[in-house]
């Protein structure tokens, strides 16, 4: 497999995730908010949209793995790493690479609920819409992207690709 077409380009990336951070900034105005990064795929956006909020805010990092190394979703979901901070009482955010199947994210969502979290809000760079299986409420969302494999900007394909600067088309090779 190669690294195929440029979804989205570095730029338009930026200028997004900027646009994200000072959404964030407004509506946590006067909160310490706790942002969530969901590993390894999330690390890089997380990293940057940090970067874009102009208030006070802590990060958490949980390591959840879903697929097998593979372009398909294996419908279970086992937590690698848990998050250091309590949250219970905390604004709490989920900053996520994608949203796909939703499977994932629904599963953390419910986890982290039960530890009564003063609110939570999901943060996703990418949403795949047209895979959606189970209902998740996205508050921000980047860009939505067609039902393709991506890679780059922390998605990776068998742990490569994370450190392209932009978003791709997974391809195979000629
Ligand atoms: P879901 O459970 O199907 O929503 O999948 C969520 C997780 O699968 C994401 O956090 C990614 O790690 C991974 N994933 C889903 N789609 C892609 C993709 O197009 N490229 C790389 N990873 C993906």
């Amino acid at each position: 497999m190669k690294v195929g077409k440029i979804l989205i380009k570095e730029d338009e990336i930026r200028k997004r995730v900027t646009e994200l951070g000072d959404e964030i900034s407004r509506d946590y105005r006067d909160k310490t908010p706790t942002l969530v990064s969901i590993l390894k795929g999330g690390i890089i956006f997380l990293s940057d949209l940090v970067r874009s909020l102009s208030i006070l805010h802590e990060m958490d990092f949980m390591s959840v793995s879903s697929y097998n190394g593979g372009t398909e979703s294996s419908g279970v979901v086992r937590i690698l790493a848990d998050l250091s901070i309590n949250i219970e009482g905390r604004d709490v955010i989920i900053v996520e690479d994608i949203v796909d199947t939703g499977l994932t994210l629904d599963y953390i969502r419910h986890i982290l609920l039960a530890r009564h979290p003063k609110s939570l809000r999901i943060c996703t760079l990418l949403d795949k819409k047209a895979r959606r299986r189970v209902d998740v409420p996205l508050d921000y969302v980047g860009f939505e992207i067609p039902d393709a494999f991506v890679i780059g900007y922390g998605l990776d394909y068998g742990e490569k690709y994370r450190h392209l600067p932009y978003i791709a088309i997974l391809e195979p090779d000629d």
